[in-house]
């Protein structure tokens, strides 16, 4: 049901953890399945030299995190705020229907982090 790609994700998760002098943290829960992410991020001169996400969720949350700070690593704030669920999806190389919501976690809580930053 999962991908071999969403599958090297969750087991071999790249980027977890906490960074502990972030420049800002963003944070979503889903009230539905009540799983939560939190971004941690370092940024210089507007782009983000380090991320690193803490996830209490499905496989799925885990993988979306994972591959959401590969992507975002390296991008400016600008670019990193355009990185769409579709994206991550497709990165993954697709996610099961009841499992697309998970994707919108990770978008949400890296606009979460960076919405937190401007507002320093
Ligand atoms: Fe809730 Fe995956 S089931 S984020």
């Amino acid at each position: 049901m999962y991908s071999e790609k969403v599958l090297q994700h969750f087991k071999y998760p790249q980027n977890q953890g906490v960074i502990k002098d972030a420049d800002a943290i963003g944070q979503i829960g889903n009230p539905v399945c009540g799983d939560v992410m939190k971004i941690y991020l370092k940024i210089e001169k507007d782009v983000i030299k380090d991320i690193k996400f803490e996830t209490l969720g499905c496989a799925a949350a885990i993988a979306v995190s994972s591959a959401l700070t590969e992507m975002a690593k390296g991008k400016t704030l600008t670019l990193a705020m355009k990185i769409t669920k579709d994206e991550i999806v497709e990165d993954l190389g697709g996610l099961p229907t009841q499992k697309i919501h998970c994707s919108m976690l990770g978008v949400e809580a890296l606009k979460d982090a960076i919405k937190n930053y401007k507002k320093l």
